[in-house]
């Protein structure tokens, strides 16, 4: 049976850097109508101060609720168990899963910020980019003193490679996709947070634009120093931004290494698999490998064993039991 490999015996958790979070036996479910399903099952992350981890793998493999489940961030329906630790700037440690919504909201943008898969498209159309870090700075009242505000967003916007005095007085339908997507880096970067959560931020944007992105990132960490979780389905893409690659499959992180590792010596099939999916600009036509063919011989080996995949239903009464 295929199982989880990790590299080192703590490869999940770098030596030395602080760990900013830390997240053991995290396992998911959501509730439908009359059962629960179980998406994502006993995942161990941590994440060092200034690291990129990546996480990589097909739609619907659990990469969106892991990262939500890390922030507390699950819709109303998910269930979520295991233990999630965030170290603060101060830090103090705090368990995440243990908190309530009143207790998390003064972490949120301050120590650690998101920006949604889909965010692009989620700037209030009635505001300016100005009233959006205005408002969000309110939101978080003596986060940071309103003069430091003005600034501060000018500056990001600047780092973001944004022309910062046009853009604050621009109404987000006046920017292109991969403008508003550079403002949404900048604001969830206000309050200066130790974590960032970026979900599939490039996906709808061209190569060109993909690839600026990635750059100004990767500066902004240099410059600002906070860790970075990425997810992506890309992993040509993983390769350029992360320091780790957690490759998941079906609700489970299948694989964790280094960039160097994943990409030089795959260990798992279905890392192997994606792998050998990117094109190659020397590839023969049509030998591109079949990722569904070992998908395929995934399912035959775990059925063989007998091994329950991470994404099983019980009917409201299993649960109970
Ligand atoms: N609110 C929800 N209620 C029930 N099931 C959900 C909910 N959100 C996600 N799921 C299911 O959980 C599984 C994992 O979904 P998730 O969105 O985490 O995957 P993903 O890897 O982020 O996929 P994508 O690359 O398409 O964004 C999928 O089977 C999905 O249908
Ligand atoms: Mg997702």
């Amino acid at each position: 049976m295929t199982t989880f490999i990790d590299r080192e015996p703590d490869a999940a958790v770098p030596a030395q850097a602080e760990l900013v979070l830390d997240v053991q036996d995290l396992s998911v479910r959501y509730r439908s109508r009359r059962s629960w399903t179980t998406v994502l099952q006993d995942v161990d992350l941590s994440i060092a101060s200034g690291e990129s981890v990546v996480l990589a793998g097909e739609s619907g493999c659990g990469k969106t609720t892991l990262a939500m489940a890390a922030l507390a961030l699950l819709p109303k329906n998910g269930e979520t168990i295991g233990s999630i630790t965030l170290t603060r700037k101060s830090g103090l440690q705090v368990r995440i899963d243990e908190l309530d919504a009143k207790e998390l909201r003064p972490l949120r943008w301050t120590e650690m910020a998101v920006v949604y898969q889909g965010a692009m498209n989620s700037l209030n159309p009635l505001l300016t980019i100005e009233d959006h870090f205005v408002e969000t700075a309110a939101a978080h009242p003596g986060a940071m003193p309103r003069q430091d505000v003005r600034e501060w967003s000018r500056e990001l916007l600047e780092l973001v490679m944004l022309d910062a005095e046009r853009v604050l007085t621009s109404y987000p339908h006046q920017l292109s996709g991969g403008m508003r997507q550079r403002v949404n880096i900048a604001l969830a970067l206000l309050l200066k947070p130790r974590l960032l959560v970026l979900d599939e931020p490039t996906t709808a944007l061209d190569v060109i634009t993909q690839r600026t992105i990635i750059e100004i990132l990767r500066s902004l960490q240099r410059d600002l120093g906070f860790a970075m979780v990425f997810i992506t389905h890309d992993l040509a893409l993983a390769s350029e931004l992360a320091d780790r690659v957690a490759v998941m499959y079906k609700g489970r992180i299948a694989e964790m290494g280094t960039v160097q590792e994943i990409f030089g010596s795959p260990q798992h099939p279905y890392t192997k698999a994606l792998l050998a999916a990117i094109p190659r600009w020397d590839d023969e036509p049509g030998t591109l490998a079949s990722i569904t063919e070992v998908m395929r011989q995934l399912a035959d080996e775990e059925a063989a064993a007998g091994a329950q995949p991470a994404q099983t239903s019980e009917t409201d009464q299993e649960a109970r039991a």
